[in-house]
């Protein structure tokens, strides 16, 4: 019988409600599945057909130890060349050279000069999850020492403007299995104005299901197909943030290819669909 692992991480398995719709869509589809933690060695991972990384989010403290337990997985979805180039936003700027408009983003800015034209700031280290370590700030001189203090610490970081339409339509989220439209969500804001980040990865997030227009959808096919050109593979799941810049012309604000939620329980088809991909997976 074909077995997968759903890989998640000891403090975070029960807080991922995928997990249950995604062990039940399997058990539907006659898979065997479990959850495993990423980091428990005593799992023979070797033993699984597929092991499908989920909810791993303590590996952003953790990374080259997560990195190098994704190279030893035999077969692992996403794969691990594709898990280290997503773990890091710079992966952002490759997509900007291959034609995706992305969110306005300042490099590891020091100077004033560096920042870009806006009204708040939001700042963020290239290597974080779940807004941990990210701020939005009103003043300059906050955004600059926010940024300075994460370089110091050894994290380049990455400054954008704040895109007000966050906090009014929100952002919203579009899940590919396969390369293939599944299904969308709205994130309200998480920000709040010149509040000091929080260092853990935030659990209680305002999602609702959404509609997303076909201007959307065909964004988020062509991002995705893009990073499958740059990485050489097409993901089984990938989930494109999206949110309308200053112009209203749509940009990336961050595109998971590593542990994103699929908010599973906002959609009545999701998780059946994470489960065909699944299955095209183990048919290669
Ligand atoms: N430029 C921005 N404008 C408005 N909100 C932002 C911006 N960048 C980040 N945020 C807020 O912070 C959250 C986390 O940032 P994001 O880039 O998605 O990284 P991650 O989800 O990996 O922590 C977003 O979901 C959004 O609420
Ligand atoms: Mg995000």
């Amino acid at each position: 019988m074909t077995r997968i692992a759903w890989a998640s991480a000891a403090p975070f398995d029960t807080a991922d409600p995928d997990l249950p719709l995604l062990l039940e869509a399997a058990r539907r589809a006659g898979l065997e599945s479990e959850v495993a933690h990423w980091d428990d060695t005593t799992v023979a991972w070797d033993a699984y057909d597929l092991v499908v990384v989920r909810s791993c989010w303590d590996y952003v403290p953790r990374r080259e130890e997560f990195l190098a337990w994704t190279r030893t997985v035999p077969r692992l979805a996403n794969n691990a060349s594709t898990i280290a180039w997503n773990t890091d936003k710079t992966y952002l700027r490759e997509l900007e050279n291959a034609g995706v408009p992305i969110v306005t983003t300042s490099w590891s800015a020091q100077e004033g000069s560096d920042l870009p034209e806006a009204r708040q700031w939001v700042v963020k280290p290239t290597i974080s999850a779940g807004s941990a370590d990210t701020a939005r700030w009103s003043e300059p001189a906050q955004a600059l020492a926010h940024g300075r203090r994460l370089l110091a610490a050894g994290r380049p970081t990455m400054t954008q403007p704040y895109i007000d339409a966050v906090d009014s339509e929100g952002e919203t989220g579009l899940l590919l299995f396969g390369g293939a439209y599944s299904h969308a969500f709205r994130k309200g804001a998480l920000l709040t104005t010149d509040d000091e980040p929080r260092s853990e990865p935030e659990l209680e997030e305002d999602i609702r299901a959404r509609t997303a227009s076909h201007e959307q959808v065909a964004f988020a096919e062509s991002v995705v197909a893009t990073a499958a050109r740059i990485t050489g593979n097409t993901p089984l799941y990938a989930r494109v943030d999206v949110v309308p810049g200053p112009d209203g012309e749509l940009r990336l604000m961050e595109l998971e290819l590593t542990e994103p939620s699929f908010f599973l329980e906002h959609t009545s088809t999701g998780a059946d669909a994470v489960v065909a991909a699944v299955l095209d997976e183990l048919q290669r």
